[in-house]
């Protein structure tokens, strides 16, 4: 790792939380932004050796004001920003013909404009950093849901395809920088997302991926040592993807029975 500032959206729960663990024992110093103080503070205290580099910044990713506060409050610490990271993020269920409007637009203005609105205020403290030899991270979670979607889950596919595809053309938009913008696709992953939507009574026919081909679902660490991975110098030609982290999910369908 050469890198080692980062901002982290979602960084109160599952893979935000355990990016921001991986970081900071590694020594980077870490801007949390979440929801709230309370869910911050809850995590901050899980961090162990490292958590004094952990600070934490109460933020709704979906406003747009609020994100712009946050970013200032970062420049107003640091002259520069190695990496976002961007792990907030919404899973709401149903089917499409009858999901309330309002459901569908909160999926997207977190999962999507929370992306693009975090990206845009990073972008001048990542490029503030940025040299050939040490360009500038943005990474964002998309999901298997991108590149195969589940019926009952149609509005987060949806949001998850838009979020590789700002990837793409960030990536290509902001190369010359440099800054490199590559996007994760985990399968389930054992986080209080999936268990939010695990009691089949709750979720309707939505059903999580579940076991991967590997046998098991994925604990958040190990998305967090792909972002790691891309972070890290090994990672400097990698821009402008999408990343399965999905332990083989969605590569061959596999029949029922
Ligand atoms: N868990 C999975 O199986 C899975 C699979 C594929 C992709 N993902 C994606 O990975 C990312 C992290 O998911 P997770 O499983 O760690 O979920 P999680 O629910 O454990 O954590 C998400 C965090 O985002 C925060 N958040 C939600 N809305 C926010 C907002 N408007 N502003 C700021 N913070 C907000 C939540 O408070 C929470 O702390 C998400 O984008 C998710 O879609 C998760």
């Amino acid at each position: 790792m050469t890198h080692h500032t980062a901002a982290i959206t979602g960084a109160a729960s599952g893979i935000g939380l355990a990016a921001a663990r991986r970081l900071t024992a590694a020594g980077w110093t870490v801007f949390g932004l979440d929801l709230t103080a309370a869910g911050l503070a809850t995590a901050a205290a899980t961090l162990g050796p490292g958590a004094d580099r952990f600070h934490p910044l109460p933020c709704d990713v979906a406003d747009a004001a609020a994100v712009n506060a946050a970013f200032r409050a970062i420049a107003a610490a640091t002259p520069a920003l190695d990496a976002l990271i961007c792990c907030a993020g919404i899973l709401r269920t149903g089917p499409l013909a009858t999901m309330p409007v309002a459901v569908f637009d909160q999926v997207f203005a977190v999962n999507v404009r929370g992306s693009f609105l975090c990206a845009q205020a990073a972008v001048p403290l990542l490029s503030a950093g940025a040299t050939p030899g040490r360009p500038g991270r943005i990474v964002f979670l998309s999901s298997v849901a991108a590149l195969r979607p589940k019926i009952d889950s149609g509005a987060y596919a949806a949001s998850k395809a838009a979020v590789s595809q700002l990837t793409r053309v960030l990536a290509v938009e902001l190369g010359p920088v440099p800054i490199l913008v590559n996007a994760l696709a985990p399968g389930t992953v054992d986080t209080p997302m999936i268990h939010a939507v695990s009691d089949p009574a709750k979720a309707g026919r939505y059903r999580p991926s579940g076991k991967s081909p590997l046998g098991r679902i994925a604990q958040p660490e190990d998305v967090a040592d792909v972002i790691g991975f891309l972070l890290s110098d090994a990672a400097r030609y990698v821009t402008g993807t999408t990343i399965p982290v999905d332990g083989g999910t969605q590569a061959a369908f596999v029949p029922a029975g």
